[in-house]
């Protein structure tokens, strides 16, 4: 009891702080809201390989910030219902899927809690990139994703490798453990959109999650494995701390010798 007191303590502090970090992020040059609205895809040709046959599909998106990519699956012909924690995050999402004209259904609720406020099921589930870092147990999430899976549904994770967040970008050393041993407490200021911005302060907690951690709650429900994909680059300059190698291909370190900076993994009910 008293471990599920601390964890919403430390969703709490987190929400407050993706309330604040919505706002930077929608004015970023990172997010480019006004070309998303005039109508790019803001999705990355990495997901994209394996989100190609959507058009009618129902799909839950998972931690889906202001909504960009819920959207854009909308605009590709998917029905979609899409869930952040952020109220701020949930608000300005269902206005721009009004200004889009899209049938998006946003629902604001942690991700925990998702089958307490979801109860359709869906052909895909659908969460990527900085969603798993900000859950201290995998398991859970796997709960919630086996539950609104339709029998044949596919989970797809796309997500930062955690070999790439063992490494503090500002010393170059390896400042965090590969496997999930403890939270992570830090005092932030500004975002990966906008380091600098003063807005955005506050403690942020976080956790680390092996690949074995991240994929073995799928397995032992049963599912199985049908992609499992590592790249050397990110779509994303995180922290500007990347440099871009090929138009869109940021890296950690010395090309041509990068570690894995994403994953992708699809799991079938
Ligand atoms: C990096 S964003 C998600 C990535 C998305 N692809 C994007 O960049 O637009 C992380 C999101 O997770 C949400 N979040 C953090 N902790 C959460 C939790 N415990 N439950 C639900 N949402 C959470 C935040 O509010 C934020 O919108």
């Amino acid at each position: 009891m008293e471990e599920l007191d601390k964890i919403n303590e430390y969703f709490r502090s987190n929400k407050a702080l993706w309330n604040d970090k919505t706002d930077v992020h929608i004015a970023s040059d990172f997010y480019d809201n006004p070309s998303f609205l005039e109508g790019r895809n803001s999705l990355n040709e990495i997901e994209l390989e394996y989100l190609d046959d959507i058009k009618d599909k129902k799909i839950l998106h998972i931690q889906c910030h202001f909504g960009q990519d819920s959207i854009s699956l909308a605009r590709m012909g998917a029905k979609v219902v899409a869930t952040d924690i952020s109220d701020r995050a949930i608000s300005e999402a269902r206005r721009f899927n009004k200004i889009c004209g899209t049938d998006v259904t946003f629902i604001e609720t942690d991700t925990y809690r998702i089958n307490q406020n979801v109860t359709e099921q869906f052909d895909i589930v659908f969460m990527s990139y900085g969603v798993t870092c900000w859950l201290p147990d995998i398991d859970k999430l796997a709960e919630q994703v086996y539950e609104r899976l339709l029998p044949g549904g596919r989970v797809i994770c796309v997500e930062f490798h955690p070999m790439l967040f063992t490494f503090d970008f500002d010393t170059d050393k390896i400042s965090y453990g590969y496997y999930n041993a403890h939270v992570y407490e830090e005092d932030v200021e500004g975002t990966y959109a906008q380091n600098e911005n003063q807005s955005v302060r506050g403690k942020e907690y976080f956790w680390q999650h092996s690949l074995e951690e991240l994929s073995m709650p799928y397995i032992n429900r049963g599912m199985r494995m049908s992609a499992f994909r590592e790249f050397y680059y990110s779509p994303y300059n995180i922290f500007n701390s990347l440099r871009e190698v090929e138009k869109g291909k940021y890296v950690y370190g010395d090309f041509p010798y990068p570690i894995p900076h994403i994953y992708l993994f699809e799991f079938v009910k």
